[in-house]
């Protein structure tokens, strides 16, 4: 049996799910540029970075603009996205989340982030979970976009651990792919038809125990 050392956690939509704030955010800006941004497009955004996420918006709309002009958009979406963040509470933390960290804890495993977002270190510090981790890898340190395993090489080496002993929690497939491309184990959290490539999938972590993490 492999034994985990680590635990890599992407942040939206396996801990909290900040997909709705995105979504919102991300709507306000298409309305604003004359289209409409539908619910079933949001889900082409889950785990990719702002400026793709913006590429994705924008395509979908038929749109095209200069670099200097998506950089205004995209901190103008930021804005309006962190006046949801900013009004989190800890009861927006995913079920059986908190129980779950604990657990790993009391198991001496180690935590880590491994998220696309710039916001990431905000969103834990409003839930208050950052006690939690024992690394925090976000989009400020990683600069290459899942599906690249960047993010989750990075959490395995501040750590000082081979990614081989690290499993990763994700709720999208690009996350998956980077996962894999890091030589990790994988868990999707959600549904098998879109996270079919992980090792095991799961709805989420309410009344998970120290065997889900056992390969
Ligand atoms: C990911 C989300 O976690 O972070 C994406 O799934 C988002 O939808 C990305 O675009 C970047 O987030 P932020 O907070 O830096 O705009
Ligand atoms: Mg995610």
């Amino acid at each position: 049996m492999k034994t985990i050392s680590t635990c890599i956690f992407d942040l939206d939509g396996v801990i909290v799910d900040t997909a709705k704030y995105h979504y919102l955010a991300w709507k306000r800006l298409a309305y604003e540029l004359g289209f409409e941004f539908l619910e079933e497009h949001n889900e082409r955004l889950k785990g990719v970075s702002r400026m793709t996420s913006l590429d994705i918006m924008l395509e979908v709309g038929g749109l095209t603009f200069s670099q200097s002009e998506k950089e205004v958009m995209a901190a103008r979406k930021n804005e309006w996205y962190l006046e949801y963040i900013y009004k989190m509470t800890p009861e927006e933390i995913l079920p059986g989340v908190v129980d779950f960290l604990v657990m790993l804890r009391s198991k001496g495993i180690k935590i880590s982030l491994g998220s696309a977002s710039k916001n990431a270190m905000l969103i834990l510090e409003r839930v208050q979970l950052q006690h939690y981790f024992d690394a925090v890898i976000d989009g400020n340190k990683a600069l290459k976009a899942k599906p690249d395993p960047q993010v989750f090489l990075l959490a395995a080496e501040e750590l000082g651990q081979n990614p081989t002993s690290c499993v990763v929690f994700e709720d999208a497939a690009a996350g998956i792919e980077a996962a894999k491309a890091a030589g990790m184990k994988c868990i999707g959290i959600g549904s098998p038809n879109v996270l079919g490539k992980a090792d095991k999938v799961v709805p989420g972590f309410v009344n998970a125990t120290i065997d889900l993490i056992k390969f």
